[in-house]
């Protein structure tokens, strides 16, 4: 069984972000075909409730975090996947709220090192092995991506996920939802992202 992870950060129905990370999914199966079963979780953070990062300063272990709230099931999730691509618009030059606030809650899948247990990290892994991974980000012509991608990239490290692409739309018209369907580019870069994805999977 293949654990695929999928994460947006658009708050709007049948965004542009949302249908990219739909066609990695889409190249992602259809690359698995019948080899093997394909466990697939979409979750839209805006329609989670959870509360922004509170930096206890101790160390939930063995959980993930001491909050239970709706972010309790993606946790599972992403422990337990073998490939996770998160989607983001930009909003002033990064992430959405939705999705740094849940890259933030996820700071405790490296707790802090309070007893010194590894001399040579100050930060404790949890999660023991690599998952390759991906990113779509969505924004306006004259976006700027990189603060997106850098926080993005920052938080695949913290998770032991290994950047494998990204896919980015820019949209010249930010008022039309989901613009990205006349994109023919960034639909085929990912559905073969997708297949990427998969082959590397499959390898595992
Ligand atoms: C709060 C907010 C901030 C935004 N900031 C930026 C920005 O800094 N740069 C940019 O290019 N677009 C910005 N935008 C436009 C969005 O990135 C754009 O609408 C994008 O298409 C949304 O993608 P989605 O429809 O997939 O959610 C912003 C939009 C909002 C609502």
């Amino acid at each position: 069984m293949i654990k695929l992870l999928i994460i947006s950060g658009s708050p709007v129905k049948d965004s542009s972000t949302d249908i990219l990370l739909k066609e990695i999914e889409n190249g992602f199966s259809g690359k698995v075909g019948s080899r093997e079963e394909i466990q697939s979780s979409f979750y839209k953070l805006n329609e989670l409730n959870y509360i922004a990062c509170q930096a206890c300063g101790k160390a939930p272990t063995p959980a993930y975090c001491f909050f239970d709230d709706d972010l309790i099931r993606v946790y599972a999730d992403l422990a337990a996947c073998d490939c996770l691509v998160v989607g983001s618009p930009i909003y002033f030059d990064t992430v959405s709220g939705q999705l740094k606030s849940f890259m933030d809650r996820c700071n405790c899948f490296r707790p802090a090192d309070f007893n010194n247990t590894d001399p040579d990290h100050d930060f404790l892994k949890l999660i023991p092995r690599k998952r390759p991974g991906a990113m779509v980000l969505v924004g306006g012509e004259r976006g700027y991506f990189e603060g997106a991608r850098r926080t993005i990239a920052g938080f695949f490290k913290w998770i032991e996920v290994t950047n494998q692409g990204m896919v980015i739309h820019m949209s010249d018209d930010f008022h039309r939802k989901g613009a990205v369907r006349d994109d023919i580019t960034a639909l085929t870069q990912a559905r073969e992202l997708g297949a990427k994805l998969a082959v590397q999977v499959l390898a595992r």
